[in-house]
Protein backbone atom coordinates (compact mmCIF):
# COMPACT_ATOMS: atom_id res chain seq x y z
CA UNK A 1 0.00 0.00 0.00
CA UNK A 2 1.28 3.75 -0.74
CA UNK A 3 2.24 5.64 2.02
CA UNK A 4 0.02 8.50 2.75
CA UNK A 5 1.97 11.54 3.02
CA UNK A 6 -0.11 14.94 4.10
CA UNK A 7 0.98 18.84 4.07
CA UNK A 8 -1.22 20.85 6.84
CA UNK A 9 -0.55 24.43 5.05
CA UNK A 10 0.59 24.78 1.76
CA UNK A 11 1.84 28.27 0.65
CA UNK A 12 5.07 28.58 -0.41
CA UNK A 13 7.08 26.84 1.35
CA UNK A 14 4.83 23.58 1.05
CA UNK A 15 4.55 23.76 -2.06
CA UNK A 16 8.21 23.82 -2.98
CA UNK A 17 8.74 20.80 -0.89
CA UNK A 18 5.38 19.23 -2.64
CA UNK A 19 6.77 19.92 -6.20
CA UNK A 20 10.29 18.59 -5.32
CA UNK A 21 8.43 15.01 -3.66
CA UNK A 22 6.49 15.02 -6.62
CA UNK A 23 9.36 15.19 -9.26
CA UNK A 24 11.51 12.75 -7.43
CA UNK A 25 8.82 10.03 -7.94
CA UNK A 26 6.27 10.23 -5.40
CA UNK A 27 3.07 10.02 -6.36
CA UNK A 28 0.50 12.30 -6.49
CA UNK A 29 -2.16 9.74 -5.16
CA UNK A 30 -0.51 9.43 -1.98
CA UNK A 31 -0.60 13.09 -0.83
CA UNK A 32 -2.88 14.98 0.51
CA UNK A 33 -2.58 18.94 1.46
CA UNK A 34 -5.28 21.16 3.25
CA UNK A 35 -5.25 24.83 2.93
CA UNK A 36 -7.52 27.52 4.64
CA UNK A 37 -8.93 29.01 1.01
CA UNK A 38 -10.90 26.98 -1.75
CA UNK A 39 -9.25 28.82 -4.19
CA UNK A 40 -5.66 27.90 -3.25
CA UNK A 41 -7.37 24.22 -2.66
CA UNK A 42 -8.61 24.28 -6.25
CA UNK A 43 -5.28 25.82 -7.69
CA UNK A 44 -3.24 22.92 -5.96
CA UNK A 45 -4.96 19.79 -7.23
CA UNK A 46 -5.23 20.99 -10.81
CA UNK A 47 -1.14 21.88 -10.79
CA UNK A 48 0.35 18.60 -9.07
CA UNK A 49 -2.92 16.18 -9.17
CA UNK A 50 -2.95 16.01 -5.26
CA UNK A 51 -6.08 15.79 -3.36
CA UNK A 52 -6.12 19.26 -1.59
CA UNK A 53 -8.75 20.20 0.87
CA UNK A 54 -10.01 23.79 2.02
CA UNK A 55 -10.25 24.28 5.97
CA UNK A 56 -12.52 27.72 5.53
CA UNK A 57 -15.05 25.07 3.49
CA UNK A 58 -14.89 21.60 5.80
CA UNK A 59 -14.13 22.55 9.17
CA UNK A 60 -13.19 18.87 10.08
CA UNK A 61 -10.48 19.22 6.73
CA UNK A 62 -6.80 18.93 8.88
CA UNK A 63 -8.21 16.18 10.98
CA UNK A 64 -10.01 14.33 8.20
CA UNK A 65 -6.59 14.35 5.59
CA UNK A 66 -4.14 12.84 8.69
CA UNK A 67 -6.08 9.91 8.96
CA UNK A 68 -3.93 6.86 7.70
CA UNK A 69 -1.42 9.25 7.45
CA UNK A 70 2.52 7.91 7.82
CA UNK A 71 3.82 11.44 7.35
CA UNK A 72 2.86 14.74 8.24
CA UNK A 73 4.25 17.73 7.17
CA UNK A 74 3.46 20.96 9.14
CA UNK A 75 3.70 23.75 6.68
CA UNK A 76 1.99 26.24 8.23
CA UNK A 77 3.11 30.08 9.64
CA UNK A 78 5.12 29.45 13.27
CA UNK A 79 2.69 31.21 15.09
CA UNK A 80 -0.16 28.70 14.01
CA UNK A 81 2.04 24.80 14.63
CA UNK A 82 1.15 24.08 18.20
CA UNK A 83 -2.75 25.58 17.40
CA UNK A 84 -2.66 22.90 14.70
CA UNK A 85 -1.05 20.14 16.70
CA UNK A 86 -3.69 20.25 19.11
CA UNK A 87 -6.19 20.37 16.36
CA UNK A 88 -5.21 17.21 15.04
CA UNK A 89 -3.42 15.19 17.97
CA UNK A 90 -5.80 12.94 18.57
CA UNK A 91 -6.52 11.75 15.07
CA UNK A 92 -3.13 11.05 14.41
CA UNK A 93 -1.64 7.43 14.07
CA UNK A 94 0.97 6.68 17.05
CA UNK A 95 3.42 5.87 14.54
CA UNK A 96 3.00 8.75 11.99
CA UNK A 97 6.36 11.26 11.89
CA UNK A 98 5.38 14.79 12.44
CA UNK A 99 7.60 17.18 10.28
CA UNK A 100 7.76 20.89 11.01
CA UNK A 101 9.13 22.97 8.64
CA UNK A 102 8.52 26.06 11.06
CA UNK A 103 11.18 28.02 11.84
CA UNK A 104 11.76 28.81 15.90
CA UNK A 105 9.37 25.87 16.78
CA UNK A 106 11.12 23.97 19.32
CA UNK A 107 10.41 20.01 19.52
CA UNK A 108 9.06 20.65 23.09
CA UNK A 109 6.30 22.95 21.94
CA UNK A 110 5.25 20.63 19.38
CA UNK A 111 5.78 17.63 21.52
CA UNK A 112 4.09 19.35 24.54
CA UNK A 113 0.47 19.73 21.88
CA UNK A 114 0.81 16.43 20.64
CA UNK A 115 -0.40 13.05 21.77
CA UNK A 116 3.27 11.76 24.25
CA UNK A 117 5.12 9.19 22.39
CA UNK A 118 4.00 11.45 18.73
CA UNK A 119 7.71 11.23 16.68
CA UNK A 120 8.07 14.63 15.67
CA UNK A 121 11.22 16.07 13.49
CA UNK A 122 11.98 19.90 13.54
CA UNK A 123 13.48 20.65 10.09
CA UNK A 124 14.79 24.23 8.54
CA UNK A 125 14.51 24.16 4.64
CA UNK A 126 15.05 27.00 2.62
CA UNK A 127 13.06 27.98 -0.62
CA UNK A 128 16.03 26.96 -3.41
CA UNK A 129 14.01 23.46 -2.57
CA UNK A 130 12.08 24.88 -5.53
CA UNK A 131 14.71 24.20 -7.86
CA UNK A 132 16.30 21.33 -6.49
CA UNK A 133 18.90 22.91 -4.90
CA UNK A 134 18.06 23.20 -1.14
CA UNK A 135 19.80 22.48 1.70
CA UNK A 136 17.41 21.38 4.70
CA UNK A 137 18.44 20.76 8.47
CA UNK A 138 16.70 18.02 10.09
CA UNK A 139 16.62 18.06 14.34
CA UNK A 140 15.10 14.53 15.75
CA UNK A 141 12.04 14.48 18.35
CA UNK A 142 12.21 12.39 21.76
CA UNK A 143 10.52 9.72 20.10
CA UNK A 144 11.63 9.68 16.67
CA UNK A 145 13.23 6.03 15.48
CA UNK A 146 15.55 5.64 12.49
CA UNK A 147 12.21 4.24 10.24
CA UNK A 148 10.89 8.07 10.89
CA UNK A 149 14.07 9.92 10.74
CA UNK A 150 14.63 7.69 7.36
CA UNK A 151 10.86 8.94 6.20
CA UNK A 152 11.64 12.52 6.96
CA UNK A 153 14.80 12.26 4.64
CA UNK A 154 12.75 11.02 2.18
CA UNK A 155 10.31 14.31 2.29
CA UNK A 156 13.34 16.30 1.36
CA UNK A 157 16.21 14.08 -0.84
CA UNK A 158 14.51 15.08 -4.33
CA UNK A 159 14.85 18.50 -3.40
CA UNK A 160 18.69 19.24 -2.24
CA UNK A 161 20.60 18.43 0.51
CA UNK A 162 19.81 17.24 4.02
CA UNK A 163 21.61 17.15 7.32
CA UNK A 164 21.31 15.91 10.76
CA UNK A 165 22.33 18.82 13.60
CA UNK A 166 21.16 18.95 17.03
CA UNK A 167 18.30 20.82 17.60
CA UNK A 168 20.32 23.77 19.94
CA UNK A 169 22.01 24.56 16.32
CA UNK A 170 18.68 24.82 14.53
CA UNK A 171 18.88 28.90 14.99
CA UNK A 172 21.85 29.44 13.98
CA UNK A 173 20.97 27.33 10.35
CA UNK A 174 18.32 29.52 10.07
CA UNK A 175 20.40 32.19 10.08
CA UNK A 176 22.50 30.77 7.74
CA UNK A 177 20.75 28.55 5.38
CA UNK A 178 17.20 29.60 5.76
CA UNK A 179 17.35 33.48 5.30
CA UNK A 180 21.11 32.79 3.59
CA UNK A 181 19.18 33.09 -0.22
CA UNK A 182 18.03 36.79 0.89
CA UNK A 183 21.80 37.48 1.25
CA UNK A 184 22.35 36.11 -1.67
CA UNK A 185 19.36 38.75 -3.51
CA UNK A 186 20.69 41.57 -1.37
CA UNK A 187 24.33 41.30 -3.10
CA UNK A 188 22.84 40.98 -6.18
CA UNK A 189 21.18 44.48 -5.13
CA UNK A 190 23.90 45.95 -3.91
CA UNK A 191 26.03 45.02 -7.19
CA UNK A 192 22.85 46.34 -9.44
CA UNK A 193 22.97 49.79 -7.08
CA UNK A 194 26.82 49.90 -7.58
CA UNK A 195 26.41 49.34 -11.30
CA UNK A 196 23.96 51.76 -11.67
CA UNK A 197 26.61 54.32 -9.63
CA UNK A 198 28.76 54.02 -13.00
CA UNK A 199 26.12 55.38 -15.07
CA UNK A 200 25.00 51.89 -16.56
CA UNK A 201 21.50 51.70 -17.27
CA UNK A 202 19.13 49.95 -14.43
CA UNK A 203 18.45 46.95 -17.09
CA UNK A 204 21.65 46.26 -17.96
CA UNK A 205 22.83 46.79 -14.38
CA UNK A 206 20.21 44.46 -13.37
CA UNK A 207 21.18 41.83 -15.57
CA UNK A 208 25.07 42.38 -14.76
CA UNK A 209 24.33 41.41 -10.92
CA UNK A 210 21.49 38.91 -11.38
CA UNK A 211 23.66 36.81 -13.87
CA UNK A 212 26.78 36.93 -11.94
CA UNK A 213 25.22 36.31 -8.82
CA UNK A 214 23.57 33.49 -10.35
CA UNK A 215 26.48 32.38 -12.50
CA UNK A 216 28.84 32.10 -9.02
CA UNK A 217 25.74 30.16 -7.96
CA UNK A 218 26.30 27.25 -10.23
CA UNK A 219 29.87 27.43 -9.97
CA UNK A 220 29.49 26.84 -6.57
CA UNK A 221 27.31 24.08 -6.52
CA UNK A 222 29.51 21.96 -8.50
CA UNK A 223 30.74 18.69 -6.69
CA UNK A 224 33.79 19.54 -4.88
CA UNK A 225 33.31 23.42 -5.11
CA UNK A 226 34.95 25.41 -2.65
CA UNK A 227 34.43 29.28 -2.15
CA UNK A 228 37.56 30.23 -1.17
CA UNK A 229 39.52 28.29 -3.85
CA UNK A 230 36.98 29.64 -6.47
CA UNK A 231 37.41 33.60 -4.85
CA UNK A 232 41.04 33.03 -5.23
CA UNK A 233 41.35 31.62 -8.73
CA UNK A 234 39.52 35.17 -9.80
CA UNK A 235 41.66 37.68 -7.99
CA UNK A 236 44.72 37.43 -9.43
CA UNK A 237 47.85 39.53 -7.40
CA UNK A 238 47.75 43.07 -8.03
CA UNK A 239 44.61 42.98 -9.95
CA UNK A 240 41.03 44.52 -9.74
CA UNK A 241 39.45 42.39 -7.74
CA UNK A 242 42.28 41.99 -4.84
CA UNK A 243 41.52 45.51 -4.93
CA UNK A 244 37.60 45.12 -4.55
CA UNK A 245 37.95 42.54 -1.87
CA UNK A 246 41.16 44.12 -0.07
CA UNK A 247 38.26 47.24 0.43
CA UNK A 248 35.45 44.82 1.11
CA UNK A 249 38.37 43.48 4.01
CA UNK A 250 38.98 46.98 5.32
CA UNK A 251 35.63 48.43 5.64
CA UNK A 252 34.87 45.07 7.87
CA UNK A 253 32.53 43.07 5.52
CA UNK A 254 32.66 40.01 7.23
CA UNK A 255 32.19 41.25 10.62
CA UNK A 256 29.16 43.04 9.18
CA UNK A 257 27.66 39.44 7.78
CA UNK A 258 28.38 37.79 11.08
CA UNK A 259 26.68 39.88 13.35
CA UNK A 260 23.56 39.93 10.68
CA UNK A 261 23.41 36.34 10.93
CA UNK A 262 23.51 36.50 14.98
CA UNK A 263 20.71 38.88 14.57
CA UNK A 264 18.55 36.62 12.64
CA UNK A 265 19.70 34.04 15.35
CA UNK A 266 18.63 36.15 17.77
CA UNK A 267 15.10 37.29 16.82
CA UNK A 268 14.20 33.33 16.13
CA UNK A 269 15.02 33.12 19.68
CA UNK A 270 12.78 35.44 20.66
CA UNK A 271 10.15 34.10 18.56
CA UNK A 272 10.33 30.70 20.26
CA UNK A 273 9.91 32.87 23.81
CA UNK A 274 7.11 34.69 22.00
CA UNK A 275 5.14 31.68 20.73
CA UNK A 276 5.70 30.17 24.21
CA UNK A 277 4.21 33.15 25.96
CA UNK A 278 0.99 32.88 23.12
CA UNK A 279 0.89 29.12 23.92
N1 LIG B 1 9.47 30.84 3.12
C1 LIG B 1 10.67 30.54 3.59
O1 LIG B 1 11.73 30.98 3.10
C2 LIG B 1 10.81 29.58 4.72
C3 LIG B 1 12.07 29.05 5.05
C4 LIG B 1 12.16 28.12 6.09
C5 LIG B 1 11.02 27.78 6.80
N2 LIG B 1 9.80 28.33 6.46
C6 LIG B 1 8.63 27.96 7.25
O2 LIG B 1 7.60 27.49 6.42
C7 LIG B 1 6.35 27.70 7.06
C8 LIG B 1 5.35 28.19 6.03
O3 LIG B 1 5.82 29.42 5.49
P1 LIG B 1 5.30 29.92 4.08
O4 LIG B 1 6.25 31.01 3.67
O5 LIG B 1 5.09 28.77 3.17
O6 LIG B 1 3.87 30.56 4.51
P2 LIG B 1 2.56 30.73 3.60
O7 LIG B 1 2.93 30.87 2.19
O8 LIG B 1 1.76 31.80 4.27
O9 LIG B 1 1.79 29.34 3.77
C9 LIG B 1 1.05 28.99 4.90
C10 LIG B 1 0.02 27.96 4.47
O10 LIG B 1 -0.71 27.54 5.62
C11 LIG B 1 -2.09 27.47 5.27
N3 LIG B 1 -2.86 27.52 6.52
C12 LIG B 1 -2.84 28.46 7.48
N4 LIG B 1 -3.69 28.13 8.48
C13 LIG B 1 -4.25 26.95 8.13
C14 LIG B 1 -5.21 26.10 8.73
N5 LIG B 1 -5.74 26.37 9.92
N6 LIG B 1 -5.56 24.97 8.09
C15 LIG B 1 -5.02 24.65 6.89
N7 LIG B 1 -4.10 25.42 6.27
C16 LIG B 1 -3.72 26.56 6.88
C17 LIG B 1 -2.27 28.63 4.34
O11 LIG B 1 -3.49 28.46 3.60
P3 LIG B 1 -4.01 29.64 2.61
O12 LIG B 1 -3.01 29.69 1.49
O13 LIG B 1 -5.33 29.18 2.13
O14 LIG B 1 -4.03 30.88 3.45
C18 LIG B 1 -1.01 28.47 3.48
O15 LIG B 1 -1.21 27.49 2.50
C19 LIG B 1 6.58 28.71 8.19
O16 LIG B 1 6.40 28.08 9.42
C20 LIG B 1 8.02 29.15 7.99
O17 LIG B 1 8.70 29.37 9.23
C21 LIG B 1 9.67 29.20 5.43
Amino acid sequence: MMKKIVFLGCGSMGEAILGGMLAAGVSPQSVVVTVRRPERATELAARHGVTAMASNEEAAANVEAVEGASVVILAVKPVGVTAMCREVADALDSNAVVISVAAAVSLAQMEAALRPGQPVVRSMPNTPLKVGRGVVALSAGSSVDEHHLAAAHEVFDGSGVVLDVPEDQQNAVSAISGSGPAYAFYLAEAMAAAAEDFGLSPEVAQVLARETVAGAGIMLAEPGANAGELRRAVTSPKGTTEQAIASFDKDGLPGLIKAGTKAAAARAAQITEELSAAN
